[in-house]
């Protein structure tokens, strides 16, 4: 068997934080995998002038997969451009998958287990915004053609996963050429399926996360209210330590907490490094190795089940102390 290469882009903030746990944990479930380090987000420009270099993008192309820690975005900087953004944009990793649930009973706020399938490359995130005397203009790209291939990428998830229903969320109300296409094409894709499809606008959509999240099952939305959603999503379920995500394409794959930075809780190392460890389940899961993914959530709920935690979670562990209970788990 040819070495696999996993891309590792640390970052800013807890990003650093929390791969260091993720990567001793992949050390040991998965020796045999070969892990590169590259250099991205605002630490990376301080010192080297830029957010994204050239030998990240090579690294990237040249790797199976990404581990992204988080990189933290300067409000005010004249002409920049996301790199997290940047790579699902020249990646067209089109897809991201954002499963949300509680990491071990009793934790969260609402018992959940809801897939948020967000559109990952258009939307509100196309950036195009011009300036005028008076304010900004944004135009707001939603194609039949980005819509098709997330509701299919939806549509085949939740059969492959024995999903109950899909809801479609989305502004159709308001927004009603754009979000009315979305919709449009959710139940052109939808056809024939044995999977009950439902349509619901966001608004409301954020509120049945809440009182019945059973019902939503799989979510398929536009950029932004992925974005938001899941963050709600995540708090419900445990807070944003807890979750992972996917950015997929044909060709590339990055996989990366939900969570950002968290410049307020940095180099102190109590961040909860759950959604890491989970977030590199399903990079395992992706690169075919679901045994060690499997292990590695087990040895993840366990330890949570048995009262450690983070202080997050009302426990009193730093970050390194619950990574440990995890790699005793293994
Ligand atoms: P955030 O997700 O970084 O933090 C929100 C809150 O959740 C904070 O109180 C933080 O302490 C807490 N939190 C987050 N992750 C945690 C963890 N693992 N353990 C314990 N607590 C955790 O969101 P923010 O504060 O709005 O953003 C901070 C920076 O991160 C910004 O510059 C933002 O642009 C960036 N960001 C980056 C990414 C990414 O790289 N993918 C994602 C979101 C935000
Ligand atoms: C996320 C983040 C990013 C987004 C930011 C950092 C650009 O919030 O991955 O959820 O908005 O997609
Ligand atoms: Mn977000």
């Amino acid at each position: 068997m040819m070495t696999m290469m996993i891309a590792v882009l640390p970052g800013d903030g807890i990003g650093p934080e929390v791969l260091r746990s993720a990567i001793d944990v992949l050390k040991k479930v998965a020796p045999d995998l070969e892990t590169v380090h590259g250099d991205v987000g605002l630490e990376c420009f301080s010192r080297r002038g830029e957010y994204l270099p050239d030998d990240t993008i090579d690294l990237i192309k040249a790797s199976d997969a990404v581990l992204f820690g988080a990189i933290t975005t300067p409000l005010k900087a004249e002409g920049y451009r996301s790199p997290i953004l940047r790579i699902r944009k020249e990646f067209d990793l089109y897809a991201n998958l954002r499963p949300v649930r509680n990491p071990a009973p009793g934790i969260g706020l609402v018992d959940m287990d809801v897939v948020i399938v967000r559109e990952n490359t258009e939307g509100m995130y196309t950036g195009d915004e011009t300036v005028d005397a008076d304010g900004v203009d944004l135009r707001r790209r939603v194609s039949r053609a980005a819509s098709e291939r997330i509701c299919r990428f939806a549509r085949e998830l939740s059969e492959s996963q024995g999903r109950k229903r899909v809801t479609c969320v989305h502004k159709a109300n308001v927004l009603r050429k754009s979000d009315g296409l979305f919709r449009d094409v959710f139940y052109e894709v939808m056809e024939g399926s044995d999977i009950d499809s439902r349509d619901m606008i966001v608004d409301a959509a954020a509120a049945a996360l809440v009182t019945s999240p059973q019902d939503l099952d799989v979510i398929v939305t536009l950029n932004l209210y992925g974005d938001i959603l899941s963050d709600e999503a995540a708090a419900l379920a445990g807070g944003l330590g807890i979750a992972p995500s996917a950015n997929l394409g044909d060709r590339h794959a990055l996989f990366e907490p939900v969570h950002g930075s968290a410049p307020d809780i940095a180099g102190r190392g109590i961040a909860n490094p759950t959604a890491a460890l989970l977030t590199t389940a399903m990079m395992l899961e992706h690169i075919g190795r679901a045994d060690e993914a499997a292990s590695l959530r087990g040895a993840v709920t366990a330890s949570l089940s048995s009262g450690h935690r983070t202080r997050d979670l009302d426990g009193d562990l730093g970050t390194y102390e619950f990574t440990e209970q995890v790699l005793s788990r293994l």
